[in-house]
């Protein structure tokens, strides 16, 4: 046996009682006549204690132990004298009589404790060596639990765990795909799943009614923090259903995960807003509705008073900042240097002070007046001591952009609280987006998304204002999950796929196996997938996925540990038939 109890189990109740532990050297300390060394598992830490008078061979032995050597220590549970009320086992320690090395281990590059001396690259590279760390081990254990009571409620609702292939041909979700060479069929590929979509659908035509799958998903797309080239789903369908019902079916799962796991209970139902009105009040899909400066249009308040930009924009949207009228000059230089920047875009920024005093200083003195700028103020809600920023020009790179400042603004005032969790169902997503490079259209969330029927009309003369049935989840400003209704109907989908420039000769080579399905008789079904490392971010209180990730990649998709990707040798390129 090599161990009776784990280092994070000892409590006073045990002393007096004979244990085995078993684990890594945390650290030791020598006190002359002591030796101190915490022992340290995944569930704790305990301390142990060897007296040089008592037994200085073992003592001396224990002054040899290294940091991570791995050591098994037989002993009695004794009171400590010196109690650490920062510990669960700190009111007890070990004294040993019995000590085992396991195994010996060199100098770690970084310390293995709550708080490291590594940088994250080093922490890559040393991965195995980082997930010994408590605070890492923590998130892993968070996701371990919202993928078990995931497990547990679906299942509760009759939904049933099927896996799909990997090996599969391209699903067209927008991003690229990863392939495949297969060495059986020379000079033809697999693609792996951006998600298993065709698939799920497919298991509705079988009659499976109720589906879901906790699955690796495949993109090859830029990297963020939030997005990972291989990435997990709860991936979910139903038959016979409507968006209601499925907005309520996972509306009860989000709930069942922040109650069971963090104990936190949300009244009520979610809110809902439409894409049209989120991208109207927020300039975004995903709005973080923890705090306001809800956008405020000052087009018409701004025109005609010789300032030729707003006169000329199309779009003049102002913000309320609150309690911020105090930034400094240099502060406001530095935001407005910050919204130029390339990566947002911005031509400027014009700030109105809404000071204390109930006067009013701007970057536009020169045009408006205090009557002009009050009534700026009152429109955006703005009160004395708040700022309000304006930014103009086409309407919906004006919207992206004052959806960045809003952000900002609210990250450094403090408003984003990770500890608050706000929920919003985004509805009515448009059907289709107009891609500008390529001049034509492409789905908004995949071709398989049924249109609104309200909208049917529209689709021949204005596809781009077809809304569809389709819906994500956001929280605190991410795209947690997102699904449809799908279309079910063979003639439908058709036109669906030639309206995003198919010929029928494409569409039946690329997707025959589900408009074939769809003559078999296919009932109506929707569904959803969440982005489950998202969602434990989330849950978390972060917005980086990588670190409840075991084994993630790196922003530019490598694998620094493994070292991947890496080349291979030319006799499998060989037999695989490919020429580099
Ligand atoms: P969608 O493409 O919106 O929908 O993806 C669903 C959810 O998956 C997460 N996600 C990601 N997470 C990490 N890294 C990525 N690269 C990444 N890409 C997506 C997001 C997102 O909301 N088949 C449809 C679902 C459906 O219609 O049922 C789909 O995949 O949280």
């Amino acid at each position: 046996m090599y161990r009776s109890h784990t280092n994070g189990e000892l409590r006073a109740s045990h002393i007096g009682q004979e244990v085995t532990l078993a684990g890594w050297v945390q650290k030791s300390r020598d006190l002359g006549g002591m030796t101190f060394v915490d022992l340290r598992d995944r569930y704790g830490i305990t301390q142990l204690a060897f007296n040089l008078e008592e037994n200085s061979e073992l003592c001396m032995q224990a002054r040899k132990l290294g940091r991570e050597f791995v050591i098994q220590a037989k002993g009695l549970v004794i009171e400590r004298s010196s109690k650490n009320a920062n510990l669960p086992t700190g009111e007890i320690e070990i004294q040993v009589s019995q000590l085992t090395l396991l195994n010996a281990a060199k100098t770690p590059p970084f310390t293995i404790e709550d708080e490291t001396d590594g940088g994250e690259e080093l922490r890559a590279q040393y991965r195995y060596l980082d997930l010994r760390r408590n605070p890492v081990q923590q998130k892993l254990r968070l996701r371990n639990h919202v993928a078990l009571e995931t497990r547990k409620y679906l299942d509760s609702k009759g939904f049933l765990d099927v896996e799909t292939p990997y090996l599969i041909k391209s699903t067209p979700e927008g991003a690229r795909d990863f392939v495949v060479p297969s060495r059986m069929n020379q000079g033809e590929f697999y693609a792996l799943p951006q998600s298993p979509q065709t698939f799920k659908q497919l298991l509705m035509v079988s009659g499976f009614d109720r589906y879901y799958q906790i699955v690796k998903c495949f993109r090859d797309e830029d990297l963020r923090a939030d997005r990972q080239p291989e990435f997990t789903q709860i991936d979910c369908e139903m038959a016979f259903v409507e968006q209601e019902d499925i907005l309520n079916m996972f509306e009860g799962l989000i709930k069942h995960l922040f109650q069971t796991v963090r104990g936190i209970t949300f009244e009520g139902s979610f809110p809902r807003m439409t894409y049209a009105e989120a991208m109207a009040t927020y300039g975004s899909d995903k709005p973080d509705i923890r705090f306001e400066m809800k956008f405020t249009d000052l087009k018409a308040l701004s025109s005609g008073k010789d300032f030729p930009v707003f006169d000329k924009a199309e779009a003049v949207i102002g913000i309320a900042v609150p309690g911020a009228s105090e930034y400094t000059r240099k502060q406001l230089d530095e935001i407005t240097e910050w919204v130029k920047r390339p990566q947002i875009g911005a031509l400027g920024l014009v700030y109105v002070k809404c000071n204390s005093d109930g006067t009013f200083k701007s970057s536009v003195d020169k045009f408006y007046d205090e009557t002009a700028l009050k009534s700026w103020a009152e429109a955006t809600g703005a009160k004395a001591g708040d700022l309000i920023f304006v930014l103009s020009g086409e309407l919906d790179k004006t919207r992206k952009q004052m959806n960045e400042l809003r952000l900002r603004m609210g990250t450094e005032l403090g408003l984003r609280k990770p500890d608050e969790f706000k929920p919003l169902w985004v509805l009515d997503f448009p059907l289709l987006e107009w891609d500008e490079e390529h001049g034509r259209y492409h789905a908004m969330h995949h071709p398989f998304t049924s249109p609104k029927p309200e909208d049917f009309n529209l689709i021949d003369s204005e596809p781009g204002k077809v809304r569809a049935n389709a819906y994500d989840l956001a929280m605190n400003g991410v795209e947690l999950g997102g699904g449809s209704i799908r279309i079910h109907d063979r003639a439908l989908q058709s036109r669906m796929f030639e309206l995003l420039g198919f010929t029928p000769e494409q569409a039946q080579e690329q997707f025959g196996f589900l408009l074939n399905a769809f003559e078999y008789g296919a009932p109506p079904h929707g569904g959803l997938a969440f982005g489950l490392d998202r969602l434990v971010a989330t849950m978390g209180g972060s917005d980086s996925i990588r670190d409840y990730i075991a084994f993630p990649k790196n922003n530019s998709g490598r694998d620094v540990m493994i070292d991947a990707p890496s080349v291979i040798d030319e006799a499998q390129l060989k037999e695989l038939g490919i020429k580099l």
